[in-house]
Parts: structure tokens; C-alpha cells; sequence
């Protein structure tokens, strides 16, 4: 893939979400020195463009973006269509863990990054990380729903591209299927056949009515962020609907790996010029090359 990234003939316009820190933020910088004309976009218009003065370069510009507002994706469709006339790259990065924490009762725990990666640590932060229904909802809501308005309102540009679009939605390690304890649940977001918006959202409402309920272990969810992992498992799936559907187009989805950033409250071990590799190496993807794939930073990765 990084030979790739040299050898695209025009200058490509890209559009990164939840890009006013962390991964994102790297992603426009890295995509920026590559010669790509980015629209950083954030939800909060003073973070967004202290960020892209940070970064002190020239084809780098800020766009509002809040992935909740329905407004937010049209808006920004018409200022692409009047500045640009088409879109080449869209990375789906903002994203929202959903939970509140004790940050320091976490610290002290000192979880070990390998049993934190694993899902084994899910009794042992029962006691710092809470999970509530409103907190839920905003996960999913940002990081299925929000991924799914922007794309639907930048479809039709990413359409015009010349350059060859790609999509690139940053998922999580927490989306793989292995990880959740119920059978029927892998199966509804893991087959292709059938596979659709429809099915997907199904599993979502299932789970919000479980997670009200109070039952998530009987309805076979992950107990580790259960609302983040469902998000990301449905964002998986969503990105192999879409693959299908837009065949001359590279869509894939990328864990970044275990970053150092706000999501995880700095507990990540990489720095977050490493976990951008990955969503701008499937940015720069060139036509032909992997589409409906989920990649582990770099390198292809099974979804179950
Ligand atoms: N760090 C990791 O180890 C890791 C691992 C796996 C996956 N990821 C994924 O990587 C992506 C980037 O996360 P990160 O680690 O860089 O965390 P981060 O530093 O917390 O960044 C999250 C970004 O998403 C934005 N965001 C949240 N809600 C939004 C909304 N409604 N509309 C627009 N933007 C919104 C945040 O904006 P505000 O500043 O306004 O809140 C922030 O810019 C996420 O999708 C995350 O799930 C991260």
C-alpha cells in the first residue's frame, strides 16, 4: 500500500471528521504532505480551526461538522459542491466511546495493554467505566448513525471523483465478531447474504432495548464497552454494504491500533502518527486495490 501513495497522478481533495485532535488530526497532517487538499472538519468551530492553525499548512481548510446534526453532512455537501465540484477521500473518524469514567480509579487500576486489548478486562473496570443508556445511544448515534449521514450526503460527490474515491471508516478492534458471546449476533452482522442498513440497525435497536432492560448478558453482548464494540461491529458491516454497493470505489475499515488519545483516556500505547498510518494508507489506495476489507493499522485483518 505505501508504494501506492506515490503514485497518484492529481491533486485529490479529502474530508476527515472528528479531525480537530487525536488520530484524526494526524490523518489531515499526513494526507496533507502527501499533497492532498484536506477539509479538516470538527464539531466545535473554535477547536476545528485552532487545529488547522496548528498545523500551519497551506492546503489544509476547516469546515463545522457535527455528525449528530442532520443538517451537519448537507451542509458541508454544498460547500464541497461550490469550492470543489467533487470529493476524492472521506475518512469517517469521529468517534465517541460512550461511557463515563473514573480516569484516576482507571490509572490505578494499571491494566496490563494486553488483557485491555483482549476483552478480559471487562470485570475488572466495572467499578470506573459505566455504561448508561443516554451514553449508549450518543455511541451509536456518532459512530454508526454519523458515519452513515456523512457518507449518504458525500456519496453523490465522491461519485464525480476522477482521482478514484475511497472511503476509510475508523473502526476499532472492539468491531471484530469473535469478541461478542452471542451467536446470533455474529451471524446478523457477519453474513453477506442479506446483509443490509436495515439488518444492522435491527441488531442496534435490539441492543439499546437490552441495554435499557438491563440485560446485556442475556442478550449476548459485549460486557467490554458494550455500546462502543456494537458501534464498531456495526460500522464493519456497514462498510461491507457499502463496498458492494459502490464497486469502482475502495471502501474500507481500519483499527488504528491502541493509541495514545482522549478515547482511551491516554492509556494507548502508540503514538498517534502510527495509528494514522492506517487510514492514510486506505486513503491513498489506488484504483483496483482492496475494497469491503477491515484492516488491523496496516495490515488486512479478518472480520470474525
Ligand atoms: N485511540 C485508540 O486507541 C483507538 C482505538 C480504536 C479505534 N479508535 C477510533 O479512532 C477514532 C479517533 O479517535 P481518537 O483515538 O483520535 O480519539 P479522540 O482524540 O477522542 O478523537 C475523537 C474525535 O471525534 C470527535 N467527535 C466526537 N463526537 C463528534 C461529533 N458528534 N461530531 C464530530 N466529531 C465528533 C471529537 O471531537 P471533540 O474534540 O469535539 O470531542 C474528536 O475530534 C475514533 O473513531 C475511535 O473510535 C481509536
Amino acid at each position: 500500500m505505501r508504494n501506492s501513495i506515490y503514485s497518484k497522478p492529481i491533486n485529490p481533495v479529502a474530508v476527515v471528521t472528528g479531525a480537530n485532535k487525536g488520530i484524526g488530526l494526524e490523518v489531515v497532517r499526513q494526507l496533507a504532505l502527501h499533497g492532498v487538499t484536506v477539509v479538516l472538519t470538527a464539531r466545535d468551530q473554535g477547536r476545528g480551526t485552532r487545529a488547522v492553525d496548528s498545523l500551519k499548512l497551506p492546503n489544509v481548510l476547516f469546515h463545522q461538522l457535527d455528525v449528530r446534526d442532520p443538517g451537519g453532512p448537507p451542509a458541508l455537501a454544498d460547500f464541497l459542491t461550490a469550492r470543489f465540484g467533487s470529493l476524492d477521500i472521506l475518512v469517517n473518524n469521529a468517534g465517541h466511546g460512550g461511557v463515563t469514567t473514573d480516569v484516576e480509579g482507571l490509572k490505578a487500576l494499571n491494566i496490563d495493554p494486553r488483557q485491555w486489548l483482549s476483552g478480559g478486562a471487562a470485570d475488572l473496570v466495572r467499578g470506573v467505566i459505566k455504561q448508561d443508556y443516554e451514553g449508549a445511544v450518543a455511541c451509536i448515534d456518532i459512530n454508526y448513525f454519523g458515519c452513515k449521514r456523512v457518507t449518504e450526503a458525500l456519496l453523490p460527490l465522491l461519485q464525480l471523483s476522477s482521482w478514484g474515491a475511497t472511503i476509510v471508516n475508523v473502526s476499532s478492534l472492539r468491531s471484530e465478531l469473535r469478541r461478542i458471546p452471542g451467536e446470533r449476533i455474529r451471524k446478523e452482522l457477519g453474513e453477506m447474504e442479506g446483509l443490509s442498513e436495515e439488518r444492522i440497525e435491527e441488531v442496534l435497536r435490539r441492543f439499546l432495548e437490552d441495554m435499557k432492560r438491563g440485560d446485556l448478558d442475556g442478550g449476548g453482548w459485549c460486557l467490554m464497552l458494550p455500546a462502543y464494540s456494537i458501534s464498531k461491529a456495526a460500522l464493519n458491516a456497514y462498510t461491507r454494504v457499502l463496498a458492494a454497493r459502490h464497486p469502482a470505489m475502495r471502501i474500507n475499515c481500519v483499527h488504528p491500533g491502541y493509541v495514545d488519545t482522549d478515547i482511551n483516556w491516554h492509556t494507548g500505547i502508540l503514538t498517534v502518527s502510527e495509528g494514522a498510518r492506517g487510514p492514510v494508507a486506505l486513503a491513498m489506495l489506488p484504483a483496483g486495490g482492496p475494497s469491503g476489507c477491515y484492516y488491523d493499522q496496516t495490515t488486512l485483518a479478518s472480520f470474525f
